[in-house]
């Protein structure tokens, strides 16, 4: 994927952040274009923590398979990891990591980038690829970036992070 195709939806998704103060419609609009965009990404979704039980991450808006892993708790995944860390995983081959939470029999990396609003994580982006070690040093500055524009998004517009 060329700089020039993450550079053009992080101009889109800034735009779109700007017409709107609904998180959900932000969150949908970025699950859209990502995986529309970027076909190796297999399933794109975010998890963000429950604002009643901030040890426990909650599915949003997501685009793929369907997943029975609606509420993840901190200490349990990928999606735990990468809140507990308070950093960017990369997992190149998933059913080489005992962490790893199945969502569909075809996943075989992911990625999945905290979101930071006050200083704080409030959730992440997660995504799965069909495709062995999909997810590059690029792919994490790209989606670090998207995590950015939520995140200062939700402080902007949020009082809450749900
Ligand atoms: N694989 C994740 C669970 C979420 S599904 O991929 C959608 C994990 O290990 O935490």
């Amino acid at each position: 994927m060329s700089e020039m195709d993450f550079t053009q939806i992080l101009i889109e998704v800034s735009a779109f952040a700007k017409s709107t103060t609904d998180l959900a419609a932000l969150q949908n609009f970025i699950v859209e274009i990502i995986p529309e965009r970027l076909p190796y990404y297999n399933w794109t979704g975010f998890y963000m923590l429950d604002p009643n039980d901030s040890d426990t991450l909650v599915l949003g808006p997501y685009r793929g398979a369907p997943t029975e892993h609606v509420r993840i708790p901190v200490s349990q995944g990928i999606c735990g990891a990468a809140v507990a860390q308070n950093t960017t995983v990369i997992i190149d081959d998933v059913h080489s990591d005992p962490r790893y939470l199945a969502c569909s029999l075809e996943t075989k990396s992911e990625i999945v980038v905290p979101i930071r609003a006050h200083g704080a994580v409030v959730g992440e982006i997660d995504i799965d690829s069909h495709d062995l070690a999909a997810f590059t040093a690029e792919d994490s500055a790209f989606l670090e970036r998207c995590a950015a524009i939520v995140g200062a998004f939700i402080e902007t517009n949020q009082t809450s992070s749900k």
